[in-house]
Formats: C-alpha cells, sequence, structure tokens
C-alpha cells in the first residue's frame, strides 16, 4: 500500500496500481476455490480426484456392488436395464462411458452437472440433480464392477 502512496503522478498510474492490485486479489480468491494443487488452469472437473478404477469380474465383489447398490440408494432413481426411472438406465453405461467419468459421476455428481458437457445434458433431460451418495472410495469399483457384469 505505502508504494501507491509513494506515486505522485497523474490519477492514471494509480487507477493501474489499483486495478493491479485487485487484480491479484481476485486471482488469490481462484486459486483458494481451486482447491489442493491442481494444475493451473485444470478445469473443476480434472480437480476431481478419483481412484483409478479397475473393474473386477470376481462374483463376490459383483454381489458386494450389487448390494451396495441398493444400500447407497442408487436403485430408487436408476434401473439396470427397463429405461428411465428419475435418472438414465443404466445398462450398458460401462460401455457407453468411460471409467473414470463413471467414477467421477458417481463421486461429484454436483461438480459434473455444473461443469462436464455430458452430464449437463443428462442433467437437461432428466431434470433432477443426481446427489452425491456419500459412496467411499473402497467401495466405488465394486459399485462400477457391478454395473459392468450387468452391461
Ligand atoms: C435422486 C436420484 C438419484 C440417485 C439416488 C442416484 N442417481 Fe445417478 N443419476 C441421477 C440423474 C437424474 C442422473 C442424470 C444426471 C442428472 O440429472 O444429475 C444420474 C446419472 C448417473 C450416471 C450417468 C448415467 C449415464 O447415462 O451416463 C451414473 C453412472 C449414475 N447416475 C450412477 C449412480 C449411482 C452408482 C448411484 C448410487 C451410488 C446413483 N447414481 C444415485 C439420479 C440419481
Amino acid at each position: 500500500m505505502s508504494s501507491t502512496r509513494r506515486l505522485r503522478g497523474p490519477g492514471g498510474l494509480i487507477l493501474v496500481a489499483a486495478f493491479a492490485v485487485s487484480a491479484a486479489a481476485f486471482g488469490c480468491k481462484k486459486d483458494q476455490a481451486g482447491g489442493e494443487g491442481g494444475a493451473p488452469g485444470g478445469s473443476p472437473v480434472d480437480q476431481i480426484k478419483v481412484p483409478d478404477i479397475q473393474y473386477s469380474s470376481a462374483q463376490a465383489d459383483i454381489d458386494k456392488g450389487k448390494e451396495l447398490f441398493t444400500a447407497k440408494g442408487c436403485n430408487a432413481c436408476h434401473k439396470l436395464g427397463g429405461g428411465k426411472l428419475v435418472g438414465p438406465d443404466l445398462k450398458g453405461v460401462t460401455a457407453r462411458r468411460d471409467k473414470q467419468w463413471i467414477a467421477k459421476m458417481i463421486m461429484k455428481p454436483d461438480v459434473m452437472i455444473k461443469e462436464d458437457p455430458v452430464a449437463k445434458e443428462l442433467f437437461k433431460t432428466h431434470l433432477t440433480p443426481m446427489p452425491s451418495q456419500g459412496v467411499a472410495e473402497a467401495e466405488l469399483p465394486l459399485i462400477m464392477s457391478y454395473l459392468k457384469a450387468n452391461e
């Protein structure tokens, strides 16, 4: 601030200095919103951290995934074959979408329907925002393996 006061030149210069200060403050705010050290310029979707998903074909994992699909309330809004409920039919979702995309949709649907073009379109069609179901990282691959098994 003292540097601003020392400027004796015409008002224009002070204005430029003031603008620089406010631009810096704005930049700061943006960094904070971006969260923990995401790549500069990375989109909010890029910044969603999800584990690397491997589909399991072990029956025990698929059975656990099926239980979780009910326990987490997914079945209140999604069918696996037979058409749309509140949300899209999830039959074949593992074929039509990338694994990491599905993982992000399950973990951070709120960010996805605001920032991801495909999820935005889905929201336009279904008109209900999918809520986050509090799926744990360890549960995620099990649920997804169940979807894969019913592809
Ligand atoms: C309250 C209803 C609701 C619940 C509960 C819900 N979803 Fe959704 N889901 C939706 C809607 C609606 C969409 C479409 C996007 C939107 O409008 O948010 C969607 C989209 C999806 C998609 C993308 C589908 C596609 O065609 O690409 C996946 C995958 C998905 N949900 C998985 C799940 C899983 C797994 C659970 C449980 C952990 C779950 N959802 C719980 C409503 C729900």
